[in-house]
């Protein structure tokens, strides 16, 4: 399950993902916003956030005007590594050497193509299993 959410600069971009994970036939769960009404990002940020870290979701893509935002609430619940993202090749090292549990993108920096690109990168490349890099997440959950 792929827990999805955005704002409302994010609210596009979040229903043309939400689209295209339908095509690709992936289950997920939207978290809102549900319309263009203004609203605060971290409100859907941590709340994809703390679906990823209960296990109830096992990704989460978030979406606001930037990415930055959302991606900063979303990193403040333990457990969680937001990746902010705007090409495939950040996608494919954040899995590959963060095990990042959850893409953030800017709506307005990416088009939708280059969007939609990233998320296949980041929901289809996993994580390396690297021993320096599971060292390297480790101390990331350091307190
Ligand atoms: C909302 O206008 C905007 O501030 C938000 O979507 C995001 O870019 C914040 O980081």
């Amino acid at each position: 399950m792929i827990g999805v959410g955005s704002d409302h600069g994010g609210f596009e971009l979040k229903n043309a993902i939400c689209r295209h994970l339908e095509q690709r036939g992936l289950d997920y769960k939207d978290f809102g916003t549900y319309s263009n009404e203004s609203c605060d990002y971290p409100d859907y940020g941590k709340a994809v956030a703390k679906a990823v870290a209960a296990g109830e979701c096992d990704s989460g893509i978030l979406v606001c005007g930037t990415g930055i935002g959302i991606s900063i609430a979303a990193n403040k619940v333990p457990g969680i590594r937001a990746a902010l993202c705007g090409d495939c090749f950040s996608a494919e090292a954040t899995r590959l050497h963060n095990d990042a549990n959850i893409l953030a993108l800017g709506a307005r920096v990416v088009g939708e193509g280059l969007a939609l690109k990233i998320v296949d990168t980041f929901l289809d490349t996993p994580f390396s299993n690297d021993e320096r890099h599971k060292r390297r997440i480790a101390k990331i959950e350091d307190r």
